[in-house]
């Protein structure tokens, strides 16, 4: 008998430790943080309101309207400057961690450069933050999501490396007035969009040229920005400062060892260009970059490589400047080798030669570039721990475009398989993975497709001069991923 209740004890006491075990595969992590995303531009609108400077997307929405769905611009957008107490209840209703946000720089310098401080666009910002608090929602920061003073823009933008120390300027304004409260800072977001392709402002759309000096100097203005925050405030401050890239994934597209290779060189091109300087133990632009720019620049018969150089000084002073990488992940590119570029969408891949394509299998989103294919999710951020050395994550945007209904099954359902993928990537792979966020909080301004891509979990009413906000069936959803920590149904 004694025997028999023993075996019964242990088959419980296993049973129960496996299914522990099963459960927490499924479950986030205890110290897991959920988010919801925006940023300035796309849907704050009060661009005319006093003290507030142009930046580039106010001015190329009035003065090359056709580059813009239906000519659509970000003057009102959500109108978030005037209803951002109401989108801290939406935040709030969510149940998130935190809120990121971007601070648009010409709200809070309107030159870009001059110690001329707009006292609203503070005051601005500061309101949103302590509301948030007052609700219990951390703040994110974004400093900087494509929104260029125009000022900066007419001296170059950022071919100009003296934006390096006009953003670290820019920078200590925000460590000082918001750093009290603030505590995860994203320097920027994305990268060189507009300078080495024609599909965003400022369309400067010179391949192979502007976007690696813009490369350059960006990744230089972020760690100045992060050497800041150390010598001035990290020991009061006591936050965390980082950047965001774009985290797509590129898929070989075949098995031909050329193929292998050129998905191995897109990802280079695409995301080891400004993480390998900041995040790789060696930094510098990855050797293989390095090579391919001065080989193709010499033959064409430049006089030096197209791609600039790190002094030995820049590339120790660049290397190690982050507390975490954020990572915004969409979809998954298939690349094939070829002897020019040839890639389905107009992009600044001079240099990295290959076909990119998606297959036509894979569900997609009204965007044209956002097919669902969620194992990239896994793979890029298992190729990120094992290339830049196990940094902490935080996906900073993932999400799904529609026409904006309100019974959003196919958001859902993509936001289903991307979690999942990330829990895999957890559990399995052994990623750092320390936080989530969905874009978007609502519905807002998609750049050059205007008001024609939906990304909200909250529909906006664009025709109303309220701009009323409603929730679609994804609110709910995401809340109970929230409170249970887990991919639901
Ligand atoms: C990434 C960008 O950061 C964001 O501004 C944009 O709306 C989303 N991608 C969707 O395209």
């Amino acid at each position: 008998v004694l025997a028999c209740l023993s075996y019964i004890v242990a088959a419980v006491f296993w049973s129960g430790a496996a299914t522990d075990d099963v459960l927490s595969k499924h479950r986030f992590p205890k110290d897991f943080l959920f988010g919801v995303a925006s940023s300035a531009y796309q849907v704050e609108g009060g661009r005319n309101v006093n003290g507030n400077g142009e930046n580039i997307w106010d001015y190329f929405t009035k003065t090359k309207p056709e580059k813009f769905h239906n000519s659509s611009n970000g003057d009102v957008a959500c109108d978030s400057i005037n209803k951002f107490r109401e989108d801290v209840k939406l935040v709030k209703n969510l149940g998130v961690d935190f809120y990121r946000f971007s601070v648009s720089w010409s709200r809070v310098l309107p030159e870009g450069y001059s110690n001329n401080i707009n006292k609203d666009g503070l005051r601005y910002y500061n309101d949103l933050i302590n509301e948030l608090i007052a609700n219990g929602i951390e703040p994110m920061i974004t400093m900087y999501h494509y929104d260029l003073p125009l000022p900066l823009h007419q001296i170059g933008g950022w071919t100009n490396p003296y934006l390096a120390y006009y953003f670290e300027d820019y920078a200590r304004i925000l460590f000082s007035y918001f750093g009290d409260r603030v505590k995860h800072w994203i320097t920027f977001n994305g990268g060189c969009a507009g300078y080495g392709e024609d599909g965003f402002a400022p369309f400067l759309n010179q391949p192979g040229i502007a976007n690696y000096i813009c490369n350059q100097v960006l990744v230089l203005a972020h760690a100045k920005a992060y050497h800041l925050y150390d010598r001035e405030f990290r020991m009061l401050q006591k936050g965390k400062v980082g950047v965001t890239l774009e985290g797509n994934w590129y898929e070989p597209g075949s098995f031909a060892v050329e193929d292998i290779e050129a998905a191995e060189r897109a990802r280079e091109f695409k995301l080891g260009v400004y993480a390998n300087p900041i995040y790789h133990p060696e930094g510098n632009f990855p050797k293989a970059v390095r090579e391919r720019v001065d080989n193709i620049s010499r033959q064409e018969g430049y006089l030096r490589s197209r791609l600039p150089t790190f002094s030995a000084e820049e590339v120790e002073y660049v290397q190690g400047t982050y507390d975490f990488l954020g990572l915004n992940c969409y979809t998954t590119f298939l690349v094939k080798d070829a002897e020019e570029d040839v890639s389905e969408k107009t992009s600044s891949d001079k240099d990295i030669r290959i076909k990119m394509y998606q297959d036509k299998q894979w569900h997609k989103a009204k965007s044209s570039w956002l097919r669902v294919y969620p194992d990239g999710m896994r793979k890029m951020l298992k190729w990120v721990k094992d290339k830049y050395d196990d940094p902490e994550i935080i996906i900073t945007e993932n999400g799904y475009s529609d026409n904006g209904e309100l019974v959003d099954i196919e958001r859902i359902k993509y936001y289903q398989k991307y979690l999942s993928a990330i829990l895999e990537a957890i559990h399995e792979d052994e990623v750092n993975v320390r936080g989530y966020t969905a874009w978007s909080l609502m519905d807002n301004f998609e750049w050059i497709m205007g008001y024609s891509e939906k990304f909200g979990l909250y529909h906006v009413n664009f025709s109303d001069p309220n701009r009323k906000r409603t929730a679609k069936k994804s609110v709910d959803w995401y809340k109970k991923v929230i409170r249970e920590r887990r991919v639901v149904e």
